[in-house]
Order: structure tokens, then C-alpha cells, then sequence
């Protein structure tokens, strides 16, 4: 009872309290998939990622929440991107690696060494494609996979991550990570 007060009071905000910074994810997008919509659209889809990132950003900003949304061809760029993340003061990342899923490791040891919460998205599902995109060598680093709603991955995977967000905020993070 008086853990449930305590609690009650943890979660009440309180009068003249600073609000809590705004959370910032970084949604990062890997090869070929700056041609979307126009990409083999019978699997991908029409929307373009230009669509994807303005859909994310109004979705973010209702949330309270802002997103940063960025695309590369290159693995080396990524791993920049990924390893600046937490001291840029991002507080999860939303990640569509595209094929380098299913071939890189460098890719999810920068994920894992950044420490920060990673959801792997994907607009198709890769567990129904071809048996060389069945295996995914960054999955290991991430909290979980959203794969095959289309653009609505992407979408589904910020509601994820912030939903996520707010409850480690409450227990604090999971053990190991
Ligand atoms: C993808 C799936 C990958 O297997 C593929 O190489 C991509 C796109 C997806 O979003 O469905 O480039 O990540």
C-alpha cells in the first residue's frame, strides 16, 4: 500500500517541476532505400521515404517527441551515425538496415557499443522472402524487429520505441544492457 502511494507520487508531476526533455530518436535508413516508391514497389511500396520521414516526424511531434531521420548507401556512414548517437543526445534508435541485415557485423557492434535502444524495422517481411534474408546479424543488438506492415513499419516502430522508452523510464532499463 504504501509502495503503491510512493508510486502514485513518483508519477504525479509536480507543480513549478521541470518538464521532462523532449525524447529524440534517430531513425536511420541503409542502402537503396533512398529509392522507395519507386524500388520494386509490388514488395516495398509507393510511399517514398520522403513521405515516411514527414509521416514520422508529425507522429514524433504528437508524442511530445522529436525524430531525426537520415539515409545512407554506405555502411561506414552508418556507423558513424549510429556511434555520435548517444552523445548527440539521442534516446533510442529506429533502424532499417536494408541488405547489410543480413551481412553486417560492424554494424551491430556499433549498435550494441552505442547503447542505445534499437528497434530493427523493415518494410517487408524477410522471414517470407528469400532464405538468405531469414537470418539478420544485427537483431541480436536490439530490443525487437518490426517487419512487414510497409511504411506503417516505420510508424509502428516509433510508437514502439516510445511506448518503450516510457516504460524503462518507470523500472529502469532491462538487466544486461
Ligand atoms: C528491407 C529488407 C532487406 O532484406 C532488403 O535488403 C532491403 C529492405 C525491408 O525494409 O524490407 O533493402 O530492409
Amino acid at each position: 500500500m504504501a509502495e503503491a502511494k510512493r508510486r502514485a507520487a513518483r508519477l504525479k508531476p509536480k507543480v513549478g517541476a521541470r518538464k521532462a526533455p523532449e525524447r529524440r530518436i534517430l531513425v536511420l535508413s541503409g542502402p537503396n532505400l533512398d529509392r522507395l516508391g519507386r524500388r520494386e514497389p509490388a514488395i516495398y511500396g509507393a510511399t517514398t521515404l520522403a513521405e515516411v520521414h514527414r509521416t514520422l516526424k508529425s507522429g514524433a511531434r504528437e508524442r511530445g517527441a522529436s525524430v531525426d531521420c537520415r539515409q545512407s548507401n554506405h555502411e561506414g556512414v552508418l556507423i558513424d551515425w549510429i556511434g555520435a548517437a548517444g552523445d548527440d543526445g539521442f534516446s533510442g534508435l529506429l533502424f532499417n538496415p536494408g541488405a547489410f541485415t543480413h551481412t553486417s557485423y560492424a554494424l551491430y557492434d556499433a549498435v550494441r557499443g552505442s547503447g542505445l535502444p534499437t528497434i530493427e524495422l523493415h518494410l517487408s517481411n524477410p522471414a517470407a522472402r528469400e532464405a538468405f534474408r531469414h537470418r539478420s546479424t544485427i537483431a541480436p543488438a536490439c530490443v525487437g524487429t518490426i517487419a512487414g506492415f510497409g511504411a506503417a513499419s516505420y510508424t509502428l516502430a516509433l510508437a514502439a520505441m516510445l511506448d518503450h522508452l516510457e516504460n524503462t523510464a518507470l523500472v529502469g532499463p532491462p538487466a544486461g544492457r
